[in-house]
């Protein structure tokens, strides 16, 4: 399978042509990664300051911005400081959103904006549980967030002042983590959903498809004989370079590497040129039901 499409543009709002835009659709929703090698997220010098994990509050790994309402999450500093992080987050996001727009016009209206992160914590010495490890193969699902069936899109740039890569490995395809994975999860319990709900451990109720990522999630980072054993390739994403993955049917790793921006967005699978391609769909067929 072919890993990813290289798009040589240097500019966020650049202009695509009709085709490039066609083969950029269908090479993002057959599961590539775009890799825009020279697309770089510019900071200026007092930005350059903030690349140090002395900004994140302690236990969080990154520091988070919602566009929505204009707030910050994770920073310490002065309040200068954080409103200079703050905008230094709000202009990655408004950049990300131009691009996405300019290169998947198809999208256009449907898109929604999630949160947007800077992560300047080293990846490879951090220590955590491993679910919460992401240098073990995964796709992206969250706990508390469900998504009901929505892709995960997310735009990644390298901003590492000091030359480092970000090392990432890019696993099976989502159909086969799936039919490996699939015959061992059960059915969530009966009203467990709404009882997550309830004691706002979820934000939405969690659909059975929530539940089935999750758990996609949770048993491919524990199981330790397939991380090392399944097809793998790695990726050297180096600083000044971006780019764009559906992190939920993508399984990926990040190895090592730090500083890194990240912008979230959501989309409804009708939005989809190829539906078909969706982890909805995709486990609604294996298992032969209706998942939300
Ligand atoms: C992830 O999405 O699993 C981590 C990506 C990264 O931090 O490079
Ligand atoms: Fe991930």
């Amino acid at each position: 399978m072919k890993i990813m499409q290289t798009l040589d543009n240097t500019q966020w709002d650049s202009e695509y042509t009709p085709e490039t835009q066609q083969q950029a659709l269908s090479a993002l929703e057959a599961g590539q990664l775009l890799f825009f090698p020279r697309l770089a997220f510019e900071l200026n010098a007092s930005e350059m300051s903030f690349l140090s994990p002395d900004f994140v509050e302690a236990k969080a790994k990154n520091i988070s911005y919602n566009t929505h309402t204009n707030t910050i999450k994770g920073a310490i500093g002065t309040a200068e400081q954080r409103e200079q992080i703050k905008n230094m987050l709000a202009r990655f996001s408004q950049q990300t959103y131009l691009l996405i727009n300019r290169v998947f016009p198809h999208y256009q209206g449907a898109l929604q904006i999630g949160r947007t992160s800077f992560r300047p914590v080293q990846v490879s010495n951090r220590k955590m549980s491993y679910r919460k490890d992401d240098r073990l193969l995964h796709v992206d699902a969250f706990p508390a967030n469900p998504n009901q069936g929505r892709r995960i899109l997310r735009v990644f740039s390298n901003i590492n002042p000091h030359g480092e890569d970000r090392v990432w490995r890019i696993g099976e395809p989502f159909e086969s983590v799936a039919a490996r994975f699939l015959p061992a999860i059960s059915r969530p319990l009966p009203g467990s959903n709404k009882l997550l709900q309830q004691l706002k451990l979820t934000k939405s109720l969690r659909t059975e498809y929530d539940h089935i990522m999750l758990q996609l999630h949770n048993r491919m980072k524990k199981d330790t004989a397939y991380q090392h054993q399944v097809m793998q390739t790695e990726l050297r994403l180096p600083p000044g370079a971006s780019w764009v993955v559906q992190t939920d049917s993508v399984s990926h790793a990040a190895l090592s590497g730090q500083h890194m921006l990240e912008q979230t967005f959501y989309l409804p699978v009708p939005a989809m040129a190829n539906r078909e391609l969706s982890p909805l769909k995709i486990l609604e067929r294996l298992t032969g039901r209706a998942l939300v």
